[in-house]
């Protein structure tokens, strides 16, 4: 027997830039199994097309649908209804915390990709090598080496910053996905510049070892762990340091 259509009332956050926002409420038949963005897709070409929100690939990759369903960050383009509710009743849809709001759904996130770039991290590093003649990847190498690589699975979604309590309460703070990135970084190639970039108070000292991150990443990214392994390296350099014998450091100076 085929599952009837659930009726699921879409509770959406409303927002025109410098205006109140308030919740829009609709009620649609849905397929159980419908991604929440095929949802939203067909609330903005049926009934509202006022509504804005972003994506792109539909399939995880591009990072741009991240939102808030029922109070989790996720990716609206893999996220099904079933997933989200039982048998129907409401579903409420908010824009990711800890980002300015332009219009509805869709944040703006400029800040952030500059502090991706300013890490050196580049998401799409491995791309180049995929159009080469085929070579074992350096990923499958040699276990340490899968958890460092698979940082360039990161999709810039924004979805760790949003779930992350400091980022809640500090705007200043750097955030997990840079200081995830700054720990791929400094692994491959170890930087003063790179340790400046974390290593103060609103930075690497500024989590509060939630995990929230790790909880709701998408590409198994790991933030909360490289937060807590780049703390490891720069205490444990200080601590070098100070053993250090004197003319060490003179030769070193
Ligand atoms: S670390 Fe994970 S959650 Fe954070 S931006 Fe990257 S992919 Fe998204
Ligand atoms: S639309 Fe690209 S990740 Fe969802």
């Amino acid at each position: 027997m085929t599952e009837q259509p659930w009726q699921v009332h879409f509770k959406i956050y409303r927002q025109r830039s410098g205006q109140k926002p308030y919740i829009q409420t609709l009620t649609l038949a849905v397929d159980p199994d419908e991604y929440i963005l095929d949802a939203i897709e067909r609330i903005w070409a049926n009934h509202d097309r006022t509504l804005t929100y972003r994506h792109a690939c539909h399939h995880s990759t591009c990072g741009a649908c991240g939102m808030r369903v029922n109070g989790c960050e996720k990716l609206a383009c893999i996220t099904t209804i079933r997933s989200v509710t039982q048998n129907g009743g409401n579903l409420r849809i908010d824009p990711l915390r800890n980002f300015p709001v332009v219009s509805d759904l869709v944040v703006d996130m400029g800040d952030f990709f500059l502090r991706m770039n300013k890490s050196g991290f580049d998401s799409v590093a491995l791309s180049e090598a995929a159009c080469l003649p085929y070579e074992k990847p350096k990923i499958l190498m040699d276990q340490a080496e899968q958890v460092t690589e698979r940082l360039v699975d990161c999709i810039e979604c924004g979805l760790c910053i949003s779930a992350c309590p400091a980022a809640n309460t500090d705007k200043e703070y750097v955030g997990p996905a840079v200081l995830a990135s700054i720990q791929f970084m400094y692994a491959q190639n170890p930087s003063q510049e790179l340790i400046d970039q974390a290593d103060h108070h609103s930075g690497l000292w500024r989590c509060h070892s939630a995990y929230e991150c790790t909880q709701v990443c998408p590409s198994g990214v790991d933030p909360a762990w490289r937060i807590m392994d780049m703390r490891k390296k720069v205490l444990t350099d200080r601590i070098k340091s100070i053993f250090r014998p004197r003319s060490q450091e003179k030769k070193n100076a």
